[in-house]
């Protein structure tokens, strides 16, 4: 049952073949997909064969098979978890009860909205990271770029198969515009704020597939405990693909540390204009990139309090992380949960009611889970006898979503004054003048088991092959 058939031009596991008009609905939207890959996918990549990992079925020895594909070619298409015949609704106004299989009038509007924001965040990281293969580091890293692209280019397909099955005309509408908006564009952006910004760089991608990426991990955790059982599935088969994303994210920023320490050591220094000289990556502009995206993508988690998370959460749509794990009611009436807020120029904690504070849950979640990674940063600097260590900034540093919007905080938490921000904020967030030497380090590197100087090289090859493989063909 989790076979996916790859003689359909579109491989699935959902019998496609039997709901013809779906399946015509879907043909006529694939050029439309190769298109846009083509206008706006990885930059130069038509004729490279690729060492890409596909999925052959949705078990779990099946999705790891590894061949040379070329990009555009990659087999596209639609898994979703097998069903669970006996799965109920286990949290909200209506659990217990079935979960369903097709949309409820009643919630349309907001589980076609749930889906379409979830849905353009995918292209629009495969936009925001189409220049980086001309500047990889390694074939290794360039390989890692292609493998996250093309699984961003599948889950758009993920999400664009609900709104064509569930979603009648409306829906077929609005997966064209998930082929329309474009990262940046000033008449036509991404619907969310963290998927227009830039990626220019290759710290700037480590730091992104880290913490954007977590984002993407909790938000498709969330659905995956969806009462609409097919965005449960399919959230779930997407939560697989996205952990090598953040592993390529973690490994990434550990190893451009590891080099940066080696560098210290040799120069016995930590003047960052001699670590610079050297070609490596300084401390202190490595925490301001950190700052950068980690607060830009807590944003991405919504308003402290939203009575559209309240909504989201009763009537079934979007449960909390883990929600199977947790000890409570899982209906939250009556509970409160912490929020921060500015009161007479401090900031203070406040009790609102749960249901409305679910975005700051899933918010905490995140940080609890993005700070143990910055962790296991910290031992590489530690194990190389080095006293510096990074670190997360305050929750309410540098945002602009929420009752935090616009407050100016340092990274530690101190409320200061908006002079004091202007004074100071070249200490906090990435600079020009940072991003300009970062770019100045960015040159090609591919020849096989290679690395640029700024960066350690990985413990082990993909799919334990050697580092030296060659893991793109450039034709
Ligand atoms: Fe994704
Ligand atoms: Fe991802």
């Amino acid at each position: 049952m989790s076979a996916i058939n790859y003689t359909e031009k579109i491989p699935n596991n959902v019998n496609l073949a039997e709901d013809r008009t779906l399946q015509r609905a879907l043909e006529q939207w694939q050029p439309n997909f190769i298109g846009w890959w083509d206008d706006v996918g990885p930059e130069g990549s038509s004729n490279f064969d690729v060492y890409l990992r596909t999925a052959v079925s949705v078990d779990p020895q099946g999705w790891a098979h590894f061949d040379y594909v070329k990009m555009r070619d990659y087999r596209w298409g639609i898994f979703l978890n097998p069903a669970d015949a006996n799965r109920a609704v286990h949290f909200g106004d209506q659990k217990g009860e079935k979960v369903w299989q097709d949309v409820p009038g009643e919630h349309r509007a907001n589980l076609r909205r749930i889906i379409v924001t979830q849905g353009d965040t995918e292209p629009a990281s495969v936009e925001q990271q189409r220049h980086l293969g001309l500047t990889a580091p390694s074939m290794y890293d360039l390989r890692n770029l292609f493998q996250i692209n093309v699984e961003e280019g599948r889950h758009l397909w993920a999400m664009v198969y609900l709104l064509h099955k569930h979603f009648g005309r409306d829906g077929r509408e609005e997966a064209e515009a998930l082929l329309e908006r474009r990262s940046g564009d000033e008449n036509n952006p991404r619907i969310l704020g963290a998927f227009n910004e830039k990626t220019p760089d290759w710290l700037a991608f480590f730091m992104f597939t880290y913490f954007t990426d977590r984002d993407g991990k909790f938000q498709l955790a969330a659905l995956s405990e969806s009462s609409f059982d097919p965005l449960a599935r399919t959230t779930k088969f997407m939560l697989t693909e996205e952990a090598h994303h953040m592993f390529v994210g973690e490994s990434g920023v550990s190893r451009v540390i590891a080099r940066t320490c080696q560098v210290m050591n040799e120069l016995k220094t930590d003047d960052v204009e001699k670590v610079r000289a050297a070609g490596a990556i300084d401390f202190p502009t490595i925490q301001r990139y950190l700052n950068f995206h980690y607060s830009v993508t807590i944003d991405l988690f919504g308003a402290d309090q939203s009575s559209n998370a309240a909504t989201f959460y009763s009537s079934g749509l979007k449960g909390r992380f883990e929600e199977g794990k947790r000890n409570d009611d899982h209906v939250l009436k009556g509970q409160t949960y912490a929020v921060l807020e500015v009161h007479d120029g401090q900031l203070v904690e406040k009790q609102a009611p749960m249901l409305n504070a679910l975005n700051e849950v899933l918010r905490d979640d995140f940080i609890r889970d993005s700070q143990a990674g910055v962790g296991r940063w910290n031992r590489v600097i530690e194990k190389a006898g080095l006293p510096h260590r990074l670190s997360v900034p305050h929750k309410a540093f540098h945002r602009n979503i929420g009752a935090l919007a616009g407050i100016k905080l340092s990274p530690e938490g101190k409320l200061v004054s908006e002079a004091d921000w202007q004074a100071q904020q070249h200490a906090w967030l990435p600079t020009s003048e940072d991003r300009a030497f970062v770019a100045s380090l960015m040159g090609r590197v591919v020849e096989p088991g290679k690395f640029a100087g700024w960066i350690a090289p990985p413990a082990m090859g993909i799919n334990k092959q050697p580092l030296d493989f060659q893991y793109v063909r450039f034709n």
